[in-house]
Order: structure tokens, then sequence, then C-alpha cells
């Protein structure tokens, strides 16, 4: 009697634990679970707006999507100059705290941004710089990149150190360094190379485990900027500086063209003994009145996206690819820019053809299909 208990209970026990397993939904597939193994795939989020509040045990709709979908996040403002070093000697690391936490509880990296830049700087940087000299502009710079650096040293893989250092081609004088926007290179224009050496020399000190890069915009193809940024490269690593790599932002816009010459341009730097990434995809579009976008831009979108990934996928020294908000409902386009639609889903978290491809490709580059990781080692 006992024993045919016994095995009537445990064969209960049984159908109770695999009624649930049978029933149960396959995990769905993500951005995240799709990536070959050495590449992150990550979003900016601004941590002061939507990390501050994190109960992992009841994530917003926002913050779910964020941890189930990518496996790296970049602090899209809380880590500039404006935000956690508001006053001289005075700093706010909030947001940026909670963004590194968020990303701690979810087994996600951070791509730290940044931390020599033109923009975004306190009003009191701005104030001061008018009468710096380059031995005080440099003082301010080595204290804050040391501060800065140091608080999250190990918890942070890439760290943009020098941001849109670089004028454009339609800027005055063309395309060379920015002595007269960036305070730090404006104090120290006599030899800025040394300037900006220095500061991949503090943050290496701080850290010297995180990869350091440059990053700028219009940085995909090849062009007079990506031109400069070559030759600026070789000029730091033949003076020793721990310079690891470079980042094209990957702003694009519909209203131009693309340049295919995105994947040779990662190539050369890489060949250079540098990693690449897109760190800042998005792809804007001029919309109709009614603010929609038309059925052929909503499939170019989707294109240029997947241009970026694939050149990304195809180059094996690509660390990560970061898109600059990951819903309409967070980008920064609408306000800055007469065009919308940039991210890869809507303000209601509904994926878009351009979330779909980039899926798609991450998907083809799992073992037995990617050059990147030997068979076997993706899962
Ligand atoms: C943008 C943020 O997304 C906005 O919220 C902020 O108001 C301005 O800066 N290149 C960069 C990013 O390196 O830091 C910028 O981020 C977008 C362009």
């Amino acid at each position: 009697m006992r024993r045919v208990a016994a095995v009537a209970t445990s064969a209960l026990a049984v159908l109770a634990l695999s009624a649930p397993l049978a029933q149960a939904a396959p995990p769905e597939e993500t951005l995240r679970s799709e990536a070959p193994r050495d590449l992150k795939i990550g979003s900016a989020v601004w941590g002061q707006n939507e990390l501050l509040d994190y109960d992992r045990k009841n994530p917003t709709e926002f913050q779910r999507i964020l941890a189930a979908e990518f496996n790296s996040v970049t602090p899209e403002n809380d880590m500039k100059w404006a935000e956690i070093h508001p006053e001289p000697g005075v700093y706010d690391f909030s947001g940026a705290d909670a963004v590194v936490a968020f990303a701690e509880a979810n087994n996600m990296e951070v791509r730290g941004h940044t931390l020599l830049w033109h923009s975004q700087n306190p009003q009191w940087v701005v104030d001061a710089s008018a009468t710096w000299t380059c031995e005080e502009a440099r003082a301010v710079l080595e204290e804050h990149i040391t501060t800065v650096v140091s608080r999250y040293a190990g918890q942070i893989y890439e760290w943009d150190v020098a941001n849109e250092i670089f004028q454009d081609d339609w800027d005055t004088g063309g395309v060379r360094l920015r002595t007269e926007a960036n305070p730090f290179l404006k104090a120290c224009a006599e030899d800025p190379v040394a300037l900006i050496g220095d500061a991949f020399r503090w943050a290496d000190a701080a850290d010297p485990e995180a990869l350091l890069f440059l990053n700028d915009y219009n940085a995909e193809g090849i062009n007079n900027k990506t031109d400069a940024y070559y030759a600026l490269v070789q000029e730091l690593l033949a003076d020793g500086v721990p310079i690891d790599g470079f980042g094209a932002q990957g702003h694009l816009s519909l209203m131009y063209g693309f340049d295919e010459s995105i994947q040779e341009n990662f190539e050369r730097f890489a060949a250079l003994g540098l990693k690449v990434a897109i760190t800042e995809a998005d792809v804007r579009m001029p919309l109709g009145e009614d603010g929609e976008p038309t059925a052929e831009q909503i499939a170019l979108q989707a294109e240029r996206y997947d241009a970026m990934l694939v050149a990304c996928l195809n180059v094996p020294a690509c660390t990560s690819f970061t898109v600059w908000g990951f819903d309409d409902g967070h980008s920064w386009v609408p306000g800055v820019f007469p065009e919308g639609y940039a991210t890869i889903m809507t303000e209601e978290f509904e994926k878009k053809p351009a979330y779909y491809a980039l899926l798609e490709s991450l998907t083809d580059a799992t073992p037995g299909k990617s050059p990147r990781t030997a068979p076997g080692l993706n899962r």
C-alpha cells in the first residue's frame, strides 16, 4: 500500500512539475539573446529620468524591455559634465549610479559617455574657460576625469573619452580640431593633441581595464573627418597614448544618402589595432503633415539600421552596437531636428521593421554562420 501510494505521489509530483514547463511558451528571442557573444548590443538611457526608482521586482515596461533586449547601456546624459559635475568641486552621481546599478542588476555592461566634449558643459566651465591658461584647463580636466573614471573603475567596459573633437567640412575652417568651441582644446590650442593624449592617459590610469574611445558623428564612412581621425590615431599611438577604439555615432537621416564605405572605414581603424563601434545609432526622417512616415521610409530605415549593424558584424574588431534610445518616446530627435520616427520601436514599444532587420542579422551571425566566434562558443 505504502509503496503504491509513494509511486502515485511521485507520479503526481512529476506531473505537477512538468505541466507548467510543457505549457510555458519558448523564451522570446530578443536582440540580446541573438547577439554574438563578442558583440554588445546597447541602448542609451537617461538614468535620471528612467532608472532612479528602479525596483527589480516591479520594473516599468520601459525598464523590462531595456533589460530584455540589450546587454549594454550608455548613459544618454548622466555622465556628461553638466549633469555629473554641475559646480566646481560638486559632483552629482545620482543618475550615473542609477545606470550602473541597473546594468549590474540585469547583467548588462556600461559604455561611459563622455569626458571631453564641447557641448553640455556646465556654466561654470564656460565662464572659467574665458580666462583659462592651458595649465589651468589641464588641471580641471585631469581632476574631473580621475574622479569620474575611478568612481566606476571596473564597471565600464568602454569610455568615450573624447567626443566630437573635430569640426565638420561645413564649419568655418573646415575639418580641424575644435580649438574654438571646446573650452579645453581652446585653452590648449597651441598643442591640442597633447591634451587629448593626456585625457586618455588620465582615464587609463583611473581605470586600466576600460577600452578608451574617440567618438564622433558623420564618422561612419571614409570622408575628410574620418581621414583626420585616422591621422590623429596614428599620431597618438606613435606617442604611446593608450587609445583603444574609434566610435561612429551613427546618427543618420533619410534626408541624406548613406555612405557605403562604413565597413572599409572600420577595417582601416581595426588595422591600426583599434576596436570600433557604432555608438549612437538612429535613423530619422522628415514626416508628413500627419506625422507619419511612408511605407518606403519605414523600409529604408530598416535597411540603414541593418547596414550599420552588418558592417559591425563583418568586422570582428567591432565590439558594440548601440542605439540612441530604443523607442520614439525616448528619442532626442524631435525638437532638435524637424524629423522623427528615428528609433526601432514606436512610443508604444511596437517593434518596427528596423527592429526585425537587426534581429534577423544578429540571428544570422550566430554560430555556424558567423566569422566572429568559433562555432559552439556563442551559447
Ligand atoms: C544628446 C541627448 O540625446 C539629448 O538628450 C541631449 O539633450 C543632447 O545630447 N551626440 C552625442 C550625444 O554624443 O551625447 C548627444 O546626446 C547626441 C549627439
